[in-house]
């Protein structure tokens, strides 16, 4: 999303204001479910190197502002190097690790402290007519990680190259609860007063698993990276192993997913993977259904489940315009509060994007399968299927024998999955008894035993 136009949403022609209040009706869901939650952000120094930083710093105080809680991890690679050259010298790297020795440490000191002031510089800004008017951003850094030598390895002294030991995520949580933007550079502090250079995603992987963060964003570099290298949409911890072992991936984004794997078995809920220069490409993946990178998750990124009272306005939302064109009965809130015990709703990243209804008739050993809808985005990949396969177990387990479905527009849908035409006087007495004859519904049946 570009806060430009959110700041001034174009005025016509029409069919352009009609895209803008979709769009922001389409994120509706997403600023909900993102309020109160805590994002760690990690990027790379060549991030702030980018003549378009000002407009990822932009999309930074709009997430804050939506009452996100936000800690930055940045990298200063370039900045550190480009110090080194200067000097003559150049960061040493053995078997991928770099090796930080004195001259290196103060550049990795000078390069933390300059990345720092331009991305507190750039959070400050409040002109008028900017996307940052009167907007106020207040941002700490500080030693909220202590870390440890990497040591000597294979006979290798890695000097001040460390490993993150410890995050203090008591001072970063009072911190964040004050609506603090934290700011954390890729150093860390000894007890004994050292200072290591650590890599920025162990930073970002050890804060977001210290502070149990809801997402952890990785913006990688390298346009075209994550389509290049043919990584699915979404990924479960349990398969980046394998991943790696049967695919040569390049070495950021091999290392980027092993720290989102690591940090989800350490509780982080969501890692995602974005490429920093596609325009945009930050909001896209926070703020519409399809995202724009890679997720990895610990458990299924979908899940079916009994619908929660929380569900009720995805529930609505899903229903509404199926309503609109007759193909389910209208279903009010309060009716949907009183049913809500009979329905199921597969549930992607805490989103409603699929829901049915079970109704029981014991004393016929009947059942109804109501209101499946399945989100346009997401249909004919199995999840209707899936709903209907999952409450036919359901309704088999209470003992029950013929589920039933009144239908207007999707009788074909039913039928290529069992279902055959029935009359209404095949319909339990108390149904038939509310059967709609303006409405017309053919009624399908299936023998949930044979
Ligand atoms: C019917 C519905 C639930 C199917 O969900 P889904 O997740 O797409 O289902 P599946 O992936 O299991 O099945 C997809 C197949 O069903 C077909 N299909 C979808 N709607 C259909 C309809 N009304 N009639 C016949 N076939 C239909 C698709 O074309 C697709 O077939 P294909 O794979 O050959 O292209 C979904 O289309 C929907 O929400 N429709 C609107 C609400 C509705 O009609 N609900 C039933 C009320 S009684």
């Amino acid at each position: 999303m570009d806060t430009h136009r959110l700041a001034n949403p174009p005025m016509d022609p029409s069919s352009t204001q009609d895209a803008f209040v979709e769009w922001v009706r389409q994120a509706t869901p997403y600023i909900h479910a993102h309020r109160g939650r805590t994002f760690v952000i990690a990027f790379g120094g060549e991030a702030v190197l980018d003549a378009r930083f000002p407009d990822l710093v932009h999309d930074i105080a709009l997430l804050h502002g939506l009452g996100i809680h936000l800690v930055l991890v940045h990298g200063a690679r370039p900045q550190i190097e480009q110090r080194l050259r200067a000097q003559g010298a150049e960061l040493s790297y053995v078997n991928g690790l770099r090796i930080t020795d004195d001259q290196a440490l103060a550049c990795v000191k000078e390069a933390a402290g300059i990345v720092r002031v331009e991305i507190e510089a750039l959070l400050s800004l409040g002109l008028a007519n900017s996307p940052m008017a009167g907007v106020r951003v207040p941002v700490v850094s500080g030693n909220f990680v202590t870390a440890r030598p990497l040591g000597v390895i294979d006979g290798v002294d890695y000097a001040h190259t460390g490993l993150v030991r410890r995050v203090d995520q008591h001072s970063l949580r009072a911190l964040l609860d004050q609506g603090m933007v934290v700011l954390m550079p890729p150093l860390g502090y000894s007890p004994t007063g050292e200072v290591f250079n650590l890599s920025a995603a162990d930073v970002a992987r050890s804060t977001a698993a210290a502070l149990g963060a809801d997402k952890l964003i990785f913006l990688i570099e390298g346009q075209g990276m994550l389509a290049g290298s043919g990584l699915p949409l979404t990924l479960l911890t349990q398969d980046i192993d394998p991943l790696l072992k049967s695919t040569q991936l390049p070495d950021d984004l091999a290392s980027y997913l092993r720290a989102g794997a690591e940090a989800c078995r350490q509780g982080v809920r969501r890692v995602h993977l974005v490429e920093r220069g596609r325009e945009g490409a930050l909001m896209r993946e926070l703020f519409t259904r399809k995202g724009s990178g890679t997720l990895i998750s610990a458990e299924p990124y979908e899940r079916l489940r009994p619908a929660r009272i929380e569900d009720i306005p995805g529930i609505l939302e899903l229903l509404r315009p199926l309503e609109e064109r007759g193909i389910l009965i209208r279903r009010t809130r309060e009716h949907l509060e009183t049913d809500l015990n009979h329905f199921h709703v597969l549930d992607c990243d805490g989103l409603v994007i699929a829901c049915a209804a079970l109704y029981p008739y014991p004393e016929e050993a009947m059942a109804e399968l109501a209101c499946l809808a399945v989100h346009p985005d997401y249909r004919s990949a199995g999840r209707g299927e899936h709903l209907l396969t999952h409450l036919s177990e359901l309704a088999r387990t209470q003992g029950l024998r013929h589920l039933f479905v009144l239908t207007t527009q999707t009788a074909q849908w039913f039928q290529e999955r069992g279902f055959a035409p029935a009359d209404i006087e095949s319909l339990p007495s108390s149904k038939r008894a509310f059967y709609d004859t303006q409405r017309n519904s053919k009624v399908f049946l299936k023998d949930l035993l044979s």
